[in-house]
């Protein structure tokens, strides 16, 4: 019997020095620094350009690529125009997607693949993403765009953009720490889908476009608005922990828990749950941070025993409801910081390119006939 790799578990296609992940041990690493490190030290700007290039950039490479990135925010008029015809009820990835697809057609470069040009079209597609969501936000809750500003750092800019008002220092932090956290995390289904779709030499916005499909899914995206709705329903911290227990008797899973990779705890889980919990600390707990308290204390004691624990999504949903995002945005919020590990991962493989073509044990019909319409039952 031929073994079957379901779901690609442990086939190894290609080589990366991204990103490292161990499950067993907790740990996660972007070109061998811990995420932490990342997290406590550095931008989402830093950290998008350090992957782009393979290695901690000079102050001057920085400041180059942040100067680019905030050059490139608008997007064009028409493009806004397209998002405001959108019908206002549609999911905003579904939105998303197509307006990423919109955007390659006002790119006069969006059809050049070379190294150079996906590189370019990269520093676009990073920046304009915020646009884009912002956009589309506004949109959906009848609202004009805001026009981004270029004095502020890409995640201070990208919650300006959605709300019209600038964010305190400490937002702006949180939610980049929030983006860090969430810019790569390996070979995972979207960033392999986006190397699939680049392995044919497809161009950059289709390896964008084709990534945003795979995250849609609910299987990968979309865990943290599960927790928010789990966290409406509980409704108040007092019935969180009875709430837990019965679910957990009732052998039901808690959402935000557990990992496929992590045994262990996912340390970007642990970096946020630590941030979140400053803030808290400085501008008071909101009631979903109070009730997430209650939920983790009561989900370590039952299933930490068995590797179980909260994840990233259990953390990031209160923090972004806290900064006044809509549970529907946390997956375009998750494209948002993940398009710096899609371009990364997509240039790195395009270096030594080798079209993608698996193949799979065929178990159909053999000897058989084609039979005339008319002489079928
Ligand atoms: N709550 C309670 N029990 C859980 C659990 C959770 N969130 N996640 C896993 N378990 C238990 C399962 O019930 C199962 O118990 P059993 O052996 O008694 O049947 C055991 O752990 C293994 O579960 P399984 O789903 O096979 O583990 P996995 O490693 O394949 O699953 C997830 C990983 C993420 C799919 C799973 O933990 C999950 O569904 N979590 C909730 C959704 C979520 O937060 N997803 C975002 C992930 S980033």
């Amino acid at each position: 019997m031929t073994n079957i790799a379901k779901g690609l578990e442990g086939v190894l296609f290609t080589e990366t020095k991204l990103t490292f992940i161990n499950g067993t041990e907790g740990i996660l690493t972007h070109l061998g620094i811990p995420i932490q490190e990342w997290a406590e030290n550095s931008t989402f700007e830093e950290l998008s350009l350090a992957l782009l290039e393979g290695h901690l950039p000079s102050a001057a490479e920085l400041a180059h690529f942040d100067a680019q990135l905030r050059a490139n925010r608008a997007v064009p008029q028409q493009l806004l125009d397209v998002i405001a015809a959108y019908p206002a009820d549609v999911n905003p990835m579904q939105a998303l997607r197509s307006a990423v697809s919109h955007l390659a057609l006002f790119d006069p470069q969006a059809e050049e693949t070379g190294e150079a040009a996906r590189r370019e079209i990269s520093v676009r597609l990073i920046a304009r993403m915020a646009t884009l969501i912002a956009a589309i936000n506004r949109s959906q809750l009848g609202l004009p765009p805001v026009a981004p500003r270029p004095d502020l750092t890409h995640a201070g800019n990208f919650l300006y953009m959605l709300k019209g008002e600038e964010p305190t220092p400490e937002q702006a932090k949180l939610f980049d720490i929030a983006l860090v956290l969430h810019v790569d995390h390996g070979m995972n289904a979207s960033t392999f889908t986006a190397i699939a779709t680049a392995s044919t030499l497809s161009d950059q916005y289709s390896t964008a476009v084709s990534a945003i499909g795979a995250l849609k899914g609910p299987l990968h995206g979309g865990a943290n608005e599960a927790v928010m709705d789990m966290l409406d329903e509980i409704g108040t911290p007092d019935r969180a922990a009875a709430f837990i227990t019965a679910k957990l008797d009732a052998k039901e899973k808690i959402m935000g828990v557990g990992h496929r990779v992590y045994k262990y705890f996912d340390p970007r889980s642990q970096v946020l749950r630590d941030y979140a919990a400053h803030v808290a600390e400085k501008e008071g707990k909101s009631l979903y941070y109070q009730i997430l308290e209650v939920i983790e204390a009561t989900v370590i004691e039952r299933l930490s025993s068995r590797g179980i624990y909260p994840n990233v999504d259990f953390y990031s949903g209160t923090v972004y409801s806290d900064l006044g995002i809509a549970k529907e945005y946390f997956t375009p919020i998750f494209a948002l910081a993940r398009i710096s590990g899609w371009c990364a991962s997509v240039n790195e493989y395009e270096r030594d390119n080798r079209l993608l073509r698996p193949d799979a044990v065929y178990s159909g019909a053999v000897d058989a006939h084609y039979v005339q319409l008319q002489n079928r039952k």
